[in-house]
């Protein structure tokens, strides 16, 4: 499967944003300490889902689908404790079961996740985090086993304000002994929205959104019905898509609060946002203008946008500084980008971006989720079609990306790899 993209033509138009991958996930695996069937609506129809569930399967839940993306998760037949080693491999959020697992059956084996893509990425803050409620960790040839009978809660300080960490941690306190405080705790809205589960469930959690978190353990949980919040990556992609090619989008179904940073770079950039209750308006200059980023955690500048942004910025007027502090591989695509005639030249963790007044069509592969993302914007302000490889990293992660670029009015078609005659 590849996509063929012709490029130089403005989005225009509305689109809807889909349930957010990163909150979906970690909700899915925090469905493992209910009691009783949850269901979670608004879940986005993306192959980390399906992964998920194959992982949450695999440790014997039950998992029902619908097809407008509502699922039903029944835990009650969960009795291994070890995800399903080709799906950790697969994918890293799978090693957010470890949390519910470790509360539920008091032992979780799993394989550590190696590097990915975007570079080496440790689970020693969650690991430390366990061990801090008591659990004993055992490392042996690739392997992690963390045991407990009972967690008891404890004071945690994160090194790194680590997503995954909090979470994992979160849910593991809520079925401990006594009280956890989790402090320089990752603030990243898909946190609040697990928090805000849990406390459906009928956990006693509190804080999340801000660096300190409280959870009051408790003997059990029950089941709830719940719908994820909207993803402000997607709805950040057609955002930027929409603002560098000049084009004017509605862009529905966000939570503005959300998408704040990219707000503020996109009008310093030169576009107009117009923000509603549950929607922006986005119009692009003719050209924008070139300007500097530098990741952060929430309610910083999000990696997960860095990408996206670079592909503006290597068509704006100027040249922009991208300093990416999060993960320091980040910038594989870029070499791809260059392939399409960007002048972007990578430095350790900076990416410095000298605009150009537009890219051309190649032929180029997507190496991880965003910066595939990247690619297609970049084709979008091409001359002449480009042909995308390894279409199925975006799959992963966005609700049929180029069906929705299309209804904005992009030139973008899959094809099967053996179809494609471009260049
Ligand atoms: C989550 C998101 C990812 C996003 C990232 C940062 C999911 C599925 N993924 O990833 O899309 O880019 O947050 O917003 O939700 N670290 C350690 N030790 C650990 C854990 C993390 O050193 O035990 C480091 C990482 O290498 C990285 C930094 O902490 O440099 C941030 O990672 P983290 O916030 O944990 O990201 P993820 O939860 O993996």
């Amino acid at each position: 499967m590849k996509l063929v993209i012709a490029g130089s033509r403005p989005l225009s138009g509305v689109v809807r944003v889909g349930g957010a991958k990163n909150a979906a996930l970690k909700i899915m695996a925090a469905s493992l300490l209910a009691e009783g069937v949850c269901r979670l609506s608004n879940v986005p129809r993306i192959a980390d889902v399906d992964t998920m569930v194959g992982v949450l399967r695999g440790l014997g839940a039950r998992v029902g689908l619908r097809p407008d993306g509502s699922m039903s998760i029944d835990p009650s037949g969960v009795e291994h404790c070890e995800p399903p080693e080709e799906l950790v491999k697969e994918m890293r959020a799978s090693i957010q079961v470890m949390g519910p697992l470790l509360a539920r059956l008091g032992h979780v084996r799993a394989r550590q996740p190696g590097g990915c893509n975007i570079g080496p990425r440790p689970i020693d803050l969650h690991l430390k985090g366990f061990a801090a409620l008591g659990a004993s960790i055992t490392e042996e040839r690739g392997y992690v086993s963390v045991r407990a009978q009972r967690l008891k809660g404890a004071e945690i300080l994160l090194d790194i304000p680590s997503v995954g960490a909090t979470e994992n941690i979160m849910m593991a306190a809520c079925l401990a002994e006594g009280t956890t405080v989790i402090r320089n705790a990752a603030r990243e809205p898909e946190i609040v929205d697990q928090q805000n589960f849990l406390v459906r469930l009928g956990a006693k959690v509190r804080g999340a959104g801000t660096d300190t978190i409280r959870i009051e353990g408790v003997e059990s949980l029950g089941s709830t019905a719940y719908a994820v919040i909207p993803d402000r990556i997607e709805a950040g992609t057609f955002m930027v898509a929409a603002a560098m090619t000049g084009g004017t989008a509605r862009v529905e179904n966000v939570i503005v609060e959300h998408v704040q940073a990219l707000i503020a770079k996109l009008r310093e950039a030169g576009a107009e946002v117009a923000e509603g209750g549950s929607y922006v308006v986005v119009r692009g200059p003719e050209r924008l203008r070139a300007v500097s980023i530098r990741t952060l955690p929430y309610p910083g500048f999000p990696t997960d946008m860095q990408p996206q942004f670079v592909a503006a910025m290597s068509v704006a007027n100027g040249t922009s500084i991208v300093t990416e502090t999060i993960f320091p591989n980040r910038f594989r695509y870029t070499e791809e980008l260059r392939r399409m005639g960007a002048n972007v030249r990578v430095e350790g963790r900076v990416a410095v971006v000298q605009g150009v007044p537009a890219l051309s069509g190649a032929h180029v592969e997507a190496p991880d989720l965003r910066g595939g993302a990247a690619l297609i914007l970049g084709a979008l302000v091409s001359d002449g079609p480009t042909e995308l490889a390894g279409v199925h990293h975006i799959d992963r992660g966005y609700e049929d990306l180029p069906g929705k670029l299309a209804k904005l009015g992009a030139a973008i078609e899959r094809v099967e790899a053996s179809e494609c005659q471009v260049g």
